[in-house]
């Protein structure tokens, strides 16, 4: 299935997050000493939190398990960075910890926010464990892999997920049900990825929320930060546990909600 909320050209939606950006940036210099202030305080008062020791465990049976189910057709495809292949045709390590996530903790709703070329939505796809219950629903302004929409157990979106068709088709197409695992993988930077998780975690009352690049740049740094100091122990960098998950300046966060 697939809606397309997209504008054409899509002209609307970069310049409009071109202008979010630009906004975000324009501080007056003591406003940005103090943001880098709180930025520090943020981070140290992040790191005293211990998580949750069952988190440590959740995350330890998902990467175990995402090694027994086959992946071997599920690619990262097109690269968007420079170093490297073009295209990726096998799996990256993060999918396996998906499927296992999801297959340990029995997910079958699942909302994506940053589909890609379809990569880890199939890998999520792949560890629901009766695949006649699954139900991924997946945005992104792109539409890249036209296979995601012959594909049962999974609705493609297109469109700025920020957007207001694209959250009225999230509602009307998860209903008032709690889903089981939000997945944020989209701009990478604080503000749109906060206000990912705020719309996302009011509207869908995910029991999971899974959120890629944790640490990837100073944004997403600010980010979890923020993130760690606000859900204390139920939030953990998987990639601190199981290293083999996400490389260490990337990282992979996990919250339990409930
Ligand atoms: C890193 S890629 C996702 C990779 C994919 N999750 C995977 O692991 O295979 C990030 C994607 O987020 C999309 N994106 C960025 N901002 C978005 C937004 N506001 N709404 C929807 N998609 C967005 C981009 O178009 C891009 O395809």
């Amino acid at each position: 299935m697939i809606a397309d909320f997209s504008d054409s050209p899509g002209l609307m939606n970069s310049v409009s997050r071109l202008l979010r950006r630009v906004a975000n940036r324009i501080h007056t210099p003591a406003a940005t000493e103090k943001i880098l202030q709180l930025d520090g305080d943020l981070a140290d008062k992040g790191a005293v939190k211990a998580s949750n020791p069952s988190l440590t465990a959740i995350v330890e049976q998902a990467w175990a398990q995402g090694q027994s189910i086959d992946l071997s057709t599920v690619g990262y495809g097109p690269a968007h960075w420079n170093n490297g292949k073009k295209f990726y045709d096998t799996p990256f390590p993060y999918y396996f910890f998906l499927a296992g996530f999801v297959r340990s903790q029995n997910c079958k709703r699942i909302f994506e926010i940053g589909t890609h070329f379809g990569g880890s939505t199939n890998a999520m796809l792949r560890g629901v464990a009766d695949p006649s219950e699954a139900h991924v629903v997946t945005v992104d302004v792109t539409d890249l892999n036209p296979t995601l929409h012959q594909t049962p157990g999974i609705v493609k979106v297109i469109g700025d997920a920020n957007s207001e068709g694209v959250i009225k088709m999230a509602v009307a197409t998860m209903g008032d049900a709690p889903i089981d695992l939000l997945y944020v993988d989209a701009a990478h930077d604080f503000v749109p990825t906060l206000v990912n998780l705020g719309l996302y975690i009011l509207l869908l009352k995910p029991r999971f929320v899974v959120i890629d690049d944790i640490v990837l740049n100073d944004g997403m740094r600010s980010l979890w930060n923020v993130v760690r100091v606000t859900q204390g122990a139920s939030a953990i960098n998987c990639a601190d546990v199981v290293p083999a998950i996400r490389e260490p300046n990337v990282g992979f966060g996990l919250l339990w909600l409930r």
